[in-house]
């Protein structure tokens, strides 16, 4: 390691990047007109301090995340496709709450606490499609709209049948881009508000509104959902965990938005079709044909980079015309970044769409029964084919934890690197448990490719402080845990 001059060193704080050009740079020498969005760039340091590990692992940690956090944020529920008719449902679960989310007979969408208000039996366990939500236990009965229309011997609930809040409770609903949204806090602020540069930057450039869920599948990880979500979230893990891709990826050279104006937002953009800055230098033919090589979208085989051209280039015109035809769409004036890079926006606290033509995935992290587990989405939205019908919404596969993303049926190549990444995650969480005495206590983010987890967990934190001190309670419960600031 080379010695730094401390000095220098905090005042450039924030300041340094890798080597190899900047994903602003791979814009400026695209061949076909970027959007505006992808030029929106900000970050804002996020401070330096360790993390506590105990935020990973905690039960009392999880416990206040559970009771203040899960409870008070935009989290995206469904497709909006999910609920063709009137009472199509998805049921969905979060930490200890759930939600029946459905369409009503006047074609609304609302969502329901799946929680019968006579004993709590959960009225729900699978989607589907019903008439109304019977109880199963003694056969209260709620319509569509969520009104109490039955209820077996009436005659010894005087109290609850003539009460004006039999209605099943409600949570807020938002629809974005053919997802469903649910807030359980009926004071949160508007989805739109919340969702800031996501609304503003898919708004302007990236029409995901057309498109259809093509692939879903859910499974059980062994790691805290912090620590699976933000396995997703940076370029920095590339060089020892998917040193395969290193011929094509700008891994090390990734870019970080964070935004003032809308803190719940951030992006990570991750270049392709150029070479990772830890590698000598490779030739322009040298990334297009690693790249091509590697890419189930390369039907061409290997392409020839003229004089002068480049591999990114090359390759997006590949792209272009083989996903062309699977779009349905002429991708012929779609800028470069939009057909190779991968940009990956996150809105707090746990949804994150790749945006753009080319893209169709999107992930999603819940936590599991206990901090060591969570479940992870990966969702496929396609565009809808030009002058053909919207097809069928895909089935969800559940994916049990000792099961690989490599057996959800039409991952494709995709599940060979979500298994690489798999590989590291139940190693972190176990290594996050490490409490002996001279065992390291917390966990050391990166000054700028992982800036932005460190702005989600200070989030998490304002959720409970508010929640706490609602509740009348000492910030005190949080203090073992607290991020830094500094
Ligand atoms: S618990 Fe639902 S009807 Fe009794
Ligand atoms: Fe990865």
């Amino acid at each position: 390691m080379t010695a730094v001059d401390p000095g220098l060193e905090l005042k450039n704080l924030g300041k340094a990047r890798s080597t190899g050009p900047s994903v602003q740079d791979l814009l400026e020498a695209d061949t076909r007109t970027v959007p505006v969005s992808l030029k929106d760039h900000s970050y804002e340091l996020q401070g330096i301090a360790d993390v506590p590990k105990s935020r990973y692992t905690s039960h009392a940690f999880a416990a206040l995340e559970n009771e203040f956090m899960w409870t008070k944020t935009w989290q995206m529920a469904c497709t909006v496709d999910e609920l063709a008719q009137p009472g199509d449902h998805v049921v969905y679960d979060v930490a200890d709450q759930s939600l029946i989310v459905t369409r009503t007979k006047d074609g609304s969408i609302k969502a329901y606490h799946n929680s019968c208000l006579h004993r709590g039996t959960k009225l729900r366990v699978d989607d589907g499609r019903v008439a109304s939500f019977r109880c199963p236990f003694h056969g209260w009965r709620w319509d569509l709209d969520g009104e109490l229309v039955e209820l077996p011997a009436e005659w010894d609930f005087p109290q609850v049948w003539q009460q004006a809040d039999s209605c099943l409770p409600q949570a807020q609903v938002a629809q974005w881009c053919g997802f469903v949204f649910v807030n359980l806090d009926p004071d949160a602020t508007a989805f739109e508000q919340v969702a800031g540069k996501l609304v503003e930057h898919f708004g302007r450039d990236f029409d995901m509104s057309n498109r259809y869920k093509a692939f879903h599948a859910v499974k059980e990880v062994p790691a805290n959902w912090k620590v699976v979500m933000e396995a997703f979230a940076e370029g920095y893990h590339v060089i020892a965990t998917h040193p395969q891709i290193l011929e094509f990826a700008g891994d090390a050279n990734s870019e970080y938005s964070i935004w003032s104006e809308s803190p719940f937002v951030t992006r990570f953009v991750n270049g392709f079709g150029l070479q990772s800055p830890h590698l000598g230098n490779l030739t322009e033919q040298q990334v297009a044909d690693a790249y091509l090589a590697f890419s189930a979208r390369a039907a061409r085989g290997a392409v020839e980079v003229p004089e002068g051209s480049t591999a990114r280039a090359v390759v997006a015109d590949v792209f272009r015309s083989v996903m062309g035809p699977l779009y349905g769409k002429d991708l012929s004036q779609i800028s470069d970044s939009e057909m190779l890079d991968a940009h990956l926006y996150h809105l707090f606290p746990a949804f994150a769409p790749w945006a753009g033509t080319g893209q169709s995935l999107v992930y999603r992290w819940r936590p599991g029964p206990t901090p060591d587990t969570c479940f992870m989405d990966v969702i496929r939205m396609m565009p809808v084919p030009e002058g053909k019908d919207r097809p069928a919404v895909a089935p969800i596969q559940r994916l049990q934890l000792e099961q690989k993303w490599t057996e959800a049926v039409g991952m494709s190549g995709l599940a060979d690197v979500f298994e690489q990444d798999m590989a590291n995650l139940p190693k972190v969480q176990l290594g996050l448990k490490m409490t002996a005495k001279r065992a390291k206590k917390g966990v050391s983010f990166g000054v700028y490719q992982e800036a932005r987890m460190r702005l989600i967990h200070r989030h998490i934190d304002n959720c409970i402080l508010e929640g706490l001190a609602a509740e009348g309670r000492s910030a005190d419960e949080l203090t073992p845990f607290v991020m830094p600031q500094g």
